[in-house]
Formats: structure tokens, sequence, C-alpha cells
């Protein structure tokens, strides 16, 4: 009956805990080829920064930006640069050839114009970044360390979520959900047919997130994106773990989004009712 929207199947015996993986935001590959500048990269920065598509943005990319977009052409995890699909506050995101022919998306943050102090209260209290500091640069790039560690924690535990590919610097590569020809809707851009069938599975994602210890934060149907019958969960950045001591806001906050949404598409439900299903049980997340 969900597979209207394309519920993953998961496997009980591979649930994750609420261990973490060391996030290392020691800096990095792409910084030493901006640095050293070899003629390569002096060529590959010109030509970049020629290129139609990056032209209004350039401004914004520093030369280690254009380090580790090199770095991800040598490590061919890119071959050829597409079109922007999205101008964000903290990133841009364009489309780009990856390796064998696949099609991927590219995240590229911004470490200057970034709303770093903003960014900062959600690394705060994270288990994960235990000790960053207050550079914006460090932040920045944690921030991007988290968006590719979420992704594969949201992956395991079940949720559909573009599939990330490599991480450098400020540079997120992840799996293009949709094609270069036929681009993936918002959920707020579409008429969701079926609503019923989609809170079934975006309520599903929320607590499959839950239980693999990860709260969204930004949660809504800016967040969520459909192609082709899936329906898919991405922007996970700001993620924070259950331990996070905002965590119980961010968690009702996602809920009132989200349930707000399906309101408006005729369903019957509240925040508090998401709220319940998802972490009625967890005594750690408090209302
Ligand atoms: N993996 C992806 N595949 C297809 N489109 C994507 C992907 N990631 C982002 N987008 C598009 O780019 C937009 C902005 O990405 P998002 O991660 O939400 O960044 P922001 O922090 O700017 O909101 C999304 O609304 C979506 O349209
Ligand atoms: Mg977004």
């Amino acid at each position: 009956m969900t597979d209207e929207y394309g519920l993953l199947d998961t496997d009980p015996e591979a649930a994750i805990g609420d261990e973490w993986e060391e996030i290392d935001v020691t800096d990095t590959e792409a910084d030493r080829i901006a640095r050293e500048r070899d003629r390569e990269f002096e060529q590959f920065e010109e030509q970049i920064k020629d290129a139609e598509q990056f032209k209004v943005e350039q401004s914004v990319f520093d030369d280690a930006t254009f380090g580790a977009l090199y770095k991800l052409v040598a490590d061919g995890h890119i071959e050829a640069f597409g079109g922007p699909i999205s101008t964000g506050k903290e990133a841009n995101v364009y489309e780009a050839m990856g390796g064998e022919g696949t099609e991927v998306a590219v995240k590229i943050f911004r470490v200057n114009a970034s709303p770093f102090q903003q960014m900062r209260t959600y690394l705060e209290g994270d288990p994960r970044f235990e000790g960053i500091g207050n550079d914006k640069k460090q932040v920045v790039l944690a921030w991007v360390r988290k968006e590719f560690a979420n992704l594969g924690r949201a992956r395991e535990a079940g949720v559909r979520v573009p599939r990330p590919i490599a991480v450098e610097r400020n540079v997120l590569v992840m799996e293009l959900v949709g094609l270069v020809e036929d681009r993936a809707r918002r959920l707020a851009e579409v008429n969701v047919e079926n609503p019923e069938t989609a809170y079934e599975v975006v309520r599903e994602y929320m607590r499959r997130l839950h239980t693999a210890g990860l709260i969204h934060g930004d949660l809504s149907e800016y967040n969520m994106i459909i192609h082709d019958g899936e329906l898919v969960i991405i922007d996970l950045g700001q993620a924070v773990t259950v331990h996070h001591p905002n965590a119980s806001d961010l968690l009702y906050r996602d809920c009132e989004n989200v349930a707000s949404f399906f309101s408006r598409q005729g369903l019957e439900t509240d925040a508090d009712e998401l709220f319940e299903f998802i972490a009625g049980d967890d005594d750690r997340i408090v209302r």
C-alpha cells in the first residue's frame, strides 16, 4: 500500500544503536592544492571561473573551494559540471556528471558568507563535535561532514535520502535524485496525489531517523523531494542527535511543519499526534 512513495524495506537486524563515528574537521588536501597552485590547478580554476554556470556565484567561492573541486575531479567523483539547481543561504547545489556516467548533485557550502553563528548552535551539544571552536571555517567544514555522515546514517536506518558519495572540505557530492532532464520536485511544488500514503511514508521515515538517534531539524515540504514515485528526504546538514539540548524542540517543530502540510492536504492530523508516534516511548525526548 505504501509502494506508491517507495517506502524502503528495512532489515531489523541492521538496526543501529546510538554510537557515533568520529568526525574529523582538520584540514585538508584542498587547502594544500590551493596554496601550492600548480599549473594544472591554475588552469582548472580559470576554466571553472569562466564557465557560464559559475559566473554569478563564483565570488562566493574561495580558492580552497576550487581546490576541493579540483580534488573531487582528480579522484573521479566529478567528471563535468552542469547547471545550478539551487542557490541557498549556506550552499549552492549544482548538477554534475559523476564517475561512470552517473549524475550527481554537488552541494558547495559558502565558507565566508554562511550563517555560521546559527550553524554553531546546532553543533553545540552534538557529541560528534565536542570541542569545536569558534572558527568560521571549522564550523562550516564540520557542518558539511555532518551532512555527509547524517546521510549515511539515515540511509543505514532505512530512510530514503540521496546516497552520499564524497566530501571534500566545503563540498559534498551525492546522488542526484531525478535526472538532469527530468528534475525532482520538492513536495511543496507538486500536487500530492495520495497524501495519506505520502504521510505514512514520511512519518515512518521520521520514526526511523529517530530510532537511529537523529532528528532532522528542518523538515518540511521544502526538504522532501519526489521523483519517479519515490519520496526522498534531503538537507540533513542541521540534523542533530537525540542528545542535543534542543532535540525535543527541533523534533516538535519538524512535526508541526509536516503535520501542517498534510493537514492542508486534507488529512486529519496534528503535531502532537505525530510527535507521539515518533518519540512517544523515548524518555530522552519530552514535551
Ligand atoms: N541530491 C539531490 N538531488 C536532486 N536535487 C537536490 C539534491 N539535493 C538538493 N537538491 C535540490 O537543491 C535544493 C537545495 O538543497 P538543500 O540540500 O535543501 O539545500 P539548502 O540548505 O540550500 O536548502 C533542494 O530543494 C532540491 O531542489
Ligand atoms: Mg533545503
